[in-house]
């Protein structure tokens, strides 16, 4: 199988655009909603410097290796790691790491798909003043009120999976471009707002900030550095093609190594602030920092209920968290709308019907798992839980072992070092020993930890 020039679906108008829609997938409710409710779970400290150890020394290198895939394929992920597998005349069944990475999307975007919906809920009892002069009791009693009815949950549910196809059936340029453009500078500019509000509670911020960068090793699991690893490649996006496919848009004369370090600073950075502006508000409010996927839900809403236009600020913080979790959302359904419309010849629109719709199905599980489904356990976990434990901690590592196995020594060195262009060649060999020794025994070690297996 040969791979073409270009991809069918079209090219990103600059090496800017890509790194919008690249920061678009990156971030999104797993930095604002998710890092700061599992760093709160394990312990802080301990758990955010082995997160940015993560980043650091297998994000960046996988992202460089995913995109590198995808330019050099030019196709979706399965057919894009079949051709360049045929082309090193190596065995095609790599294609079934395509496979899994379109699976793992489709199980990620039905949950993540329901939580944008609690986030679009809260736009508009931010707008009505709902939390003017919120307790920390009254947010949470205003958070179980919305997940405890499931029919309300279902209805955002629903808003939201249309929005993201709508986006995606528009295609490279016309839909999923065009929607990062102002959104990410706009997030950022809030947040920093809210940081700055947390910054006024004095002792509470020191506290927090001590509890997000004073490593206390006594408080880390095994399964929290799981936790911490997983979640280095889900909120960048890793391990399941959804760079993989925006690379493979990717005009051929950018820099993979520049816009993936950048990237992951950007990614880094909205997470770490979102934390910052988080905790304080945990303390101050005497809440619990355990608290769970609920978190942001039942703190947020008190800062905005005592601040001088807080209904405003309130209303656009989670508004643009919506747009943030919008940007996240198209990239997680790509893979598979690529793989529909390069496999089964039908149209963009149409691929777009069959996947919205079968997630929108399975979104169901996760609508239910807050409220009447609340006891259909499996492993303990409800089926929320489940996904998200097995699509983060499970299925993007071990995506991302192989993509770095594939990498470093399926891609034979030439390739690699034509695609990735580096001029340096320290920088090249430092890339070429993360990929081919560092990630893979990274991610090996950690499960041979959480499996018991390695004490
Ligand atoms: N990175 C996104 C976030 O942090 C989630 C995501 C995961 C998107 C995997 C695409 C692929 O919210």
């Amino acid at each position: 199988m040969s791979r073409p020039a270009e991809s069918i679906h079209g090219q990103w108008s600059s090496r800017w655009a890509f790194i919008l829609a690249a920061t678009g997938a990156a971030v999104g409710l797993g930095n604002i909603w998710k890092f700061p409710y599992i760093a709160g779970e394990n312990g802080g400290g301990a758990f955010v410097l082995v997160y940015l150890l993560c980043i650091a020394c297998i994000g960046i290198p996988v992202m460089m290796a995913e995109i590198m895939i995808g330019r050099r394929g030019r196709q979706n992920p399965v057919n894009s790691l079949r051709s360049l597998a045929d082309e090193e005349k190596r065995n095609p069944h790599w294609e079934y790491l395509g496979w899994s990475g379109v699976i793992a999307g489709f199980l990620i975007l039905s949950y993540y798909s329901v939580i944008a919906g609690q986030a679009m809920a809260y736009v508009f009892r931010s707008f009505s003043g709902v939390f003017e002069g919120v307790t920390a009791d009254g947010a949470q009693s205003i958070y179980a009120s919305l997940t405890g009815d499931p029919e309300r949950l279902l209805a955002w549910h629903t808003v939201f999976m249309v929005f993201t196809m709508i986006v995606v059936s528009r295609g490279v340029k016309g839909g999923l471009e065009k929607s990062v453009k102002f959104l990410m500078p706009a997030l950022f500019a809030i947040l920093l707002l809210l940081v700055g509000y947390a910054a006024n509670t004095g002792e509470y911020f020191n506290q927090a900030i001590d509890f997000l960068f004073q490593p206390d090793f006594s408080k880390l699991t095994g399964e929290g550095i799981l936790i911490a690893m997983g979640h280095a490649f889900f909120t960048l996006s890793l391990g399941m093609g959804a760079i993989m496919v925006y690379g493979a848009y990717l005009p051929k004369d950018v820099s993979i190594a520049k816009v993936s370090i950048s990237i992951a600073i950007a990614d880094t950075l909205v997470a770490l602030l979102a934390g910052m502006a988080i905790f304080p508000l945990v303390f101050a409010n005497g809440l619990e920092v355990g608290a769970g996927p609920g978190l942001i839900f039942e703190t947020l809403p008190i800062a905005f209920g005592h601040m001088a236009g807080g209904a405003l600020f309130g209303g656009l913080f989670f508004l643009l968290l919506v747009f943030a979790a919008w940007s996240s959302a198209i990239s997680l359904i790509e893979p598979a709308i690529a793989w529909l419309v390069e496999n089964r010849n039908i149209s963009r629109k149409r691929a777009c019907v069959y996947a919205g719709f079968a997630t929108w199905l399975l979104g169901l599980l996760t609508v239910f798992s807050f409220n009447i489904g609340q006891h259909w356990l499996l492993f303990g976990k409800t089926m929320f839980e489940l996904l998200d434990y097995v699509t983060a901690n499970i299925m993007l590592p071990l995506g991302g072992l192989s993509i770095a196995i594939f990498s470093g020594w399926i891609l034979a060195k030439n390739s690699s070092q034509q695609e990735l262009a580096i001029q340096h060649p320290i920088l090249y060999h430092l890339w070429r020993i993360l990929i081919r020794y560092i990630t893979p025994a990274a991610v090996i070690v950690v499960f041979l930890k959480v499996t018991g297996i390695l004490n």
